[in-house]
């Protein structure tokens, strides 16, 4: 194929075209947190009243998500942000594989699926592109709950033993604070009879969203948000109304970085402090006023510097800023070191910025960045979600045209993205062909 004739598929395929270097300004609104918003939607399975949730995003993978429920007999009804969620007649306990292999935080509805019906049959979730992401956390948590749990030809059976109506509540020690065992666990746990702690649990402010939820529809949890979680388990919970998802933290953390990188002032709001304090200790760090009142933060940067970033667990750098943040580096003065600790294969973006002049050496899941003053637009792709968000941002701060393809990663996790950036002066525009 000539250079001709690849550019011009390139140019095809559904891509956002962004014309760099222009200032932004104005206020970036931030929609209520995907990772939340997906297991608060699971956590409805656990009563037949109906759960009433606001501040839903509108994204692919909660379409997902409200497919799923509905394969399962959840009536569930959308209206704007709203969602109501009604599992009065379950009429499965399966959810079909071509939907949980899209969507991997479907694979957590095992959790409630066994603590209410006392069976459930889901498909594994399988790897995906930037890492292995394995289950057997979950699976080690369900089994201490007294559950019999087979693994058979992609497909994970859960159950209970014959004459045991309920889980047994037991410690539950984690080998590594995952958010998605957490929360599967915390859902089993909530219906099981007696106390369950769960140690090394996850501390996000996601698996404490689930919690408050939880405790609003009548569980009795303590602890979210430290490493021990403990569960008083009920004979059953009840629906709730209104229960409002937390603003979300990486796309608050990608605005804030969408300010930086085009050296521009913007306020980013509603956002919880408390839940970027790392990400806004780096901002800091490499150069930036923030302004933090009770309504958003408003980020002024100054002359970029190079800090270095190790992803890790809450309250640590997140993970799932990593390739934001490097699109920030990839233009400040000096050397940063960026070192992904979470997931083996989350480096893809770094091919991508190279063609936009970045200056980024790879060893292993360490990328070594020396800051350029521009890139220069370019052709690109976002492999998974959070590469795409970087390369959005690396084309905001460029010098000419930069067309990021890669879009349905882009649209499973940032809501109206580029009306959002439209909206404080960026010129950027969606093509869907
Ligand atoms: C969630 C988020 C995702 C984020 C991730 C880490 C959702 C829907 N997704 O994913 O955006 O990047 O947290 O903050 O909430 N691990 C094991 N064994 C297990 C489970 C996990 O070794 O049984 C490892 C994984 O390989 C990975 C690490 O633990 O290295 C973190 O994974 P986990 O916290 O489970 O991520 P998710 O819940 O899938």
């Amino acid at each position: 194929m000539t250079v001709a004739a690849a550019s011009s598929q390139e140019i095809l395929k559904p891509h956002l075209s962004i014309d760099g270097s222009s200032r932004l300004s104005g206020v970036l609104r931030v929609s209520g947190a995907k990772n939340s918003a997906l297991v608060l939607m699971t956590a409805s399975l656990l009563t037949e009243e109906t759960v009433e949730i606001s501040n839903i995003p509108n994204l692919t993978d909660i379409a997902g998500m409200k497919a799923i429920l509905e394969s399962l007999g959840v009536e569930v009804t959308r209206r704007g942000d709203r969602i109501s969620l009604t599992a009065a007649n379950l009429s499965s306990s399966q959810p079909p594989y071509e939907l949980v292999n899209s969507l991997r935080a479907s694979f957590f509805s095992i959790g409630p699926l066994l603590g209410r019906l006392g069976y459930a049959r889901v498909p594994l979730p399988g790897g995906c592109r930037i890492g292995a992401r394995p289950v057997v956390e979950h699976i080690r948590g369900l089994k201490s709950l007294g559950a019999i749990v087979n693994v058979d030809q992609g497909l994970v059976t859960a159950s209970l033993p014959g004459g045991m109506r309920r889980l047994k509540g037991t410690e539950i020690v984690l080998d590594c604070p995952s958010v998605g065992a957490t929360e599967t666990i915390l859902m089993a746990t909530v219906l099981a009879e007696g106390k369950s702690t769960i140690e090394n649990a996850a501390k996000e402010p996601e698996v404490q969203d689930l919690a408050n939820l939880l405790n609003l529809m009548g569980a009795k949890i303590s602890g979210a948000g430290n490493s021990t979680i403990t569960i008083e388990g009920v004979e059953r919970l009840h629906g709730c109304r209104d229960y409002s998802v937390i603003p979300d933290r990486i796309e608050a953390g990608t605005f804030l970085m969408a300010a930086a990188i085009t050296r521009s002032t913007l306020k980013v709001k509603p956002v919880v402090p408390e839940h970027l304090s790392s990400v806004l200790q780096k901002l800091r760090d490499c150069g930036c006023d923030l302004n933090i009142d009770d309504d958003g933060i408003t980020i002024t940067p100054g002359d970029l510097r190079a800090v270095d970033v190790t992803t890790q667990p809450f309250p640590g750098f997140p993970t799932d800023l990593q390739a934001p943040f490097m699109s920030l580096m990839a233009i400040a003065k000096g050397t940063s070191v960026i070192s992904e600790k979470i997931y083996e294969n989350r480096m893809q973006h770094v091919a991508e910025l190279q063609r936009m002049g970045a200056s980024i050496r790879l060893e292993g899941s360490t990328a070594i960045v020396e800051g350029v003053p521009s890139l220069c637009g370019a052709p690109v792709t976002g492999s998974d979600l959070r590469a795409s968000a970087a390369m959005v941002l690396a084309g905001l701060s460029a010098q000419g045209n930069t067309k990021v393809c890669g879009l349905k990663h882009l649209d499973r996790g940032y809501d109206d993205i580029e009306a959002k950036l439209l909206g404080v002066g960026a010129r950027i525009e969606r093509y869907s062909n």
